[in-house]
């Protein structure tokens, strides 16, 4: 069942959202060679919590961390850890603010360093995709529409799109109805309505879209072991069009 939100709900959501790309931004600055990624985890809590918010993702069926910190070949629920990103790396850093009970999700993809032309463009047509899928989520289209313009833009580009982790509801519970998939056909699927919220969060990989889960029960990983970028929004559905809740601004 799909929870519509009202306005007041959505400018609460809106409150975390603006907490979230404040640490993204704080993000940029502290993502480069030689930083461990647990550091950035340990970033993140402290930030939070001086503020009063909570890292949702932290407990959540049992995840240990504040963030999902996914490296190079790592798809998405990879686990901060003592590894040091170097020159070159790609990193997604995925997470969830929770502000008085209502929920921001944003994932990010950042480089680390000089990277090369192959990886910039997986960041440029993974991040080009998730905007083309929000400029489609409006009253009236189709979760399909969505999905096909994500795919679209991703294959013709000649990457693959991952198909086992899925765009969500989102409100007090980080995952409600619907699922929004980033792959399927225009005109098919969940119409979209107003106050509708839910996150677009295309994971794209340059080579074949099948993945591999590691033995911690959780990091997903491009089984060709090619690398994969994500980008993830939040959006409420509005008369006007999309607000992006998590929008950081400038980029
Ligand atoms: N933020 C992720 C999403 O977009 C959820 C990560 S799963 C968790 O749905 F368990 F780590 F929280
Ligand atoms: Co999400």
């Amino acid at each position: 069942m799909v929870i519509i939100k009202t306005e007041e709900e959505i400018q609460k959501m809106i409150v975390a959202g603006k907490l979230l790309a404040e640490v993204h931004h704080e993000l940029r600055s502290r993502i480069k060679p030689g930083v461990k990624t647990i550091d950035l985890d340990r970033f993140v809590e402290s930030f939070l919590k001086e503020r009063g918010a909570y890292p949702e993702q932290k407990g959540y069926e049992g995840y240990p961390y504040s963030i999902c910190a996914s490296v190079n070949d790592e798809i998405c629920h990879g686990f901060p850890g003592e590894y040091a990103l170097k020159e070159g790396d790609i990193v997604t850093v995925d997470m969830v603010v929770n502000v008085d009970g209502w929920l921001a999700d944003s994932a990010w993809s950042y480089a680390v360093g000089e990277i090369s032309d192959e990886a910039q463009k997986l960041l440029d047509v993974t991040r080009e995709s998730m905007y083309k899928g929000i400029e489609q989520a409006k009253i009236g289209n189709r979760l399909g529409d969505v999905a096909h313009a994500i795919q679209e833009y991703a294959e013709s580009n000649g990457y693959s799109v991952v198909r086992e982790f899925v765009g969500h509801g989102i409100g007090r519970e980080m995952h409600e109805d619907p699922q929004v998939l980033h792959y399927g056909k225009p005109g098919h699927g969940l119409r979209i309505r107003e106050g509708m919220v839910f996150t677009i969060e295309p994971m794209i990989n340059i080579g074949k879209k099948e993945l591999v889960i590691d033995d911690d029960g959780w990091t997903a990983r491009t089984k060709d072991g090619s690398l994969s970028a994500q980008y993830e929004h939040q959006i409420a559905i509005t008369k006007d069009g999309p607000i992006i809740i998590t929008d950081q601004g400038d980029c």
